[in-house]
């Protein structure tokens, strides 16, 4: 395992990480690490600015096929900064706070729900309020049984903004979501998963192994084919059944005709030809 954690600040004219942000890399995963532990991971505004340079450089990095989100130490994320990211703009121009606020809405739902590589939130501890757009907008999450979540907003007289509230109703049913909206209550990483606000919950002990199977899993897989699904399904959610069949067989034929390793016709010929695979049962053989 290579571990990149520049002492160096941002804009060191190396990598855009090192500060706010630690990034380690194994096996073909790029475990992109919230890394303010003393603060929680709290999300201040230069965390953020340098989140969007993080992943600016990781989608064009050969050592990220999976990206991984996770947190430093105890906790996944405390949510945003309640002293820079609040108290410390309250007196900041019109024009300085649409800013702070783009940089924070730029990575946690804009660039990470349409990345061009398979994502996974790996919640190892507290994940409050402005956390879940970023767990949300992953395309798969891990939790650890003992994490705590909280949509904590209410307990201090905000309401959950930064999209929280848009991420937490596209997860879970109206009945969790108003539940623990309304009454700031937390709950556990089992809870998450019976909300399906994760995809599941394992012990903490387990988590980074459970995580990384998943990660190598998606990694025997066509990753450009893996990709043409991911945004296909983002995209046709938003879309009437006559328009999405169209963009469906369009995307199809684009992603068929672009595909750097001809995944439909090696899968053919597997199949039709040589009868050396079942797409039932698994990925055609590849290459690498
Ligand atoms: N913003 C800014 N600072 C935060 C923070 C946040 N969201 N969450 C934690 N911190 C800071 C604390 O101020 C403290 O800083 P200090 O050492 O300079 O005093 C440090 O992180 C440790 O926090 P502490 O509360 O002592 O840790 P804990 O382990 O006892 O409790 C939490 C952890 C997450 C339960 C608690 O910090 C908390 O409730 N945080 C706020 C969560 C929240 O409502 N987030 C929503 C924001 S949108």
């Amino acid at each position: 395992m290579s571990i990149v954690d520049k002492d160096a600040s941002v804009g060191n004219n190396l990598e855009p990480w090192g500060k706010n942000i630690k990034v380690e890399f194994e096996d073909g995963i790029a475990w992109v690490i919230l890394n303010r532990p003393e603060k929680r991971n709290a999300m201040s505004p230069s965390l953020n600015r340098e989140m969007i340079e993080v992943l600016d450089a990781l989608e064009v990095d050969d050592r990220c096929k999976v990206l991984v989100l996770t947190g430093a130490g105890e906790s996944y994320s405390s949510g945003m900064d309640l002293k820079e990211y609040f108290r410390e703009t309250d007196n900041a121009t019109p024009i300085e706070v649409m800013r702070i606020r783009r940089d924070s809405m730029a990575w946690q739902w804009r660039r990470l729900m349409f990345y061009p590589k398979p994502t996974i939130a790996m919640v190892n501890g507290w994940c409050f309020g402005g956390a879940f757009t970023s767990l949300v907008s992953c395309d798969l999450s891990i939790a650890a049984e003992e994490a705590i979540f909280g949509l904590s907003e209410v307990n201090w007289g905000i309401i959950p903004a930064g999209n929280v509230v848009r991420a937490v109703a596209e997860k879970m049913s109206t009945s969790d979501a108003l539940y623990f909206l309304m009454t700031g209550e937390p709950f556990d990483g089992k809870k998450a998963s019976e909300t399906r606000l994760v995809n599941e919950a394992v012990p903490l002990a387990q988590l980074r192994e459970r995580t990384k199977q998943l990660a190598l899993k998606l990694m025997e897989k066509n990753l450009h084919v893996v990709r043409a699904i991911k945004l296909s399904y983002r995209r046709v959610k938003e879309m009437s059944w006559d328009v999405s069949e169209d963009y469906l067989y369009a995307k199809s034929g684009e992603t068929y005709a672009s595909d750097p390793e001809q995944g439909r016709e090696k899968g053919m010929t597997q199949f039709l030809d040589t009868k050396t695979f079942k797409p039932g049962l698994g990925a055609y053989k590849r290459e690498s």
